[in-house]
């Protein structure tokens, strides 16, 4: 087991901004579980299932086998041979993604593959339930999050700057539907771990909040 580094937290908390910056400067690779549950979204997308059929969801689940590659250090995600790492970011995929994420066979079906990378690499990887069950022994854990408020804030400027049509309100409830659908599933739900410390982006900056987790990383280097 190499040095592991688990981030969890909600949907805009700035999880992969961070953790990509932290695992450059450690070292490590970096892991977003996220991108393998929207690689199955992909899949379901593409044929047609009803996110509320759960047999139809376990079933498509059959046919689908995702793995990742890591080209010029970034992490492509493979859906079935084919590279579907552009397809990944769309709120249609999020959506699918946070719904079908909550099956138990769907979470089951990507938690070997996240264990083997943890165990094989020195990993920072982000997601809803590193600390609390995917890697229980991770040697950090974070749990970032930040306000509702800052975080549709944040997605609305990124959104405005790509030149798309949006609205705040409508972003803040999309925030809040996933929130709600993440922290209450049954299965493997988003939550702080005991042993997570928390770190709140609302009033920090992105290498506040980077040299943060640093700190962090760097006083359990010591302890080791
Ligand atoms: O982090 P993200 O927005 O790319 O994740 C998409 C959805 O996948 C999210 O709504 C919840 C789910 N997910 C999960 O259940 N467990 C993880 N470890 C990562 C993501």
């Amino acid at each position: 087991m190499g040095f592991n580094i688990a981030i969890d937290g909600p949907a805009g908390a700035g999880k992969s901004t961070i953790a990509k910056l932290v695992a450059a400067r450690q070292n490590c690779i970096y892991v977003d579980t996220g991108a393998m549950y929207r690689g199955l979204a992909v899949h379901f997308l593409g044929k047609q299932i009803d996110p509320s059929d759960i047999n139809a969801v376990i079933d498509a689940c059959r046919d689908a086998d995702v793995s990742i590659r890591y080209e010029d250090g970034m992490q492509q995600v493979y859906l079935n041979g084919t590279n579907i790492t552009g397809q990944l970011r769309s709120e249609e995929v999020g959506d699918m993604a946070s719904k079908t994420s909550a099956i138990p066979e769907v979470r089951t079906k990507l938690l070997e593959l996240q264990r083997t990378m943890a165990r094989e690499h020195d990993v920072v990887m982000d997601g809803r339930d590193i600390g609390t069950n995917i890697l229980p022994d991770a040697d950090v854990k974070i749990y970032l999050t930040a306000s509702v408020e800052t975080r549709a804030k944040r997605r609305f400027d990124e959104l405005q700057a790509k030149g798309q049509e949006c609205d705040l309100t409508k972003i803040q409830e999309d925030i809040r539907a996933r929130d709600h659908r993440d922290m209450t599933r049954e299965t493997a739900p988003l939550k702080q771990a005991d042993d997570a410390v928390l770190v709140d982006s609302s009033d920090m900056n992105i290498e506040e909040v980077t040299d943060a987790i640093l700190a962090i990383c760097a006083d359990k280097q010591k302890e080791t």
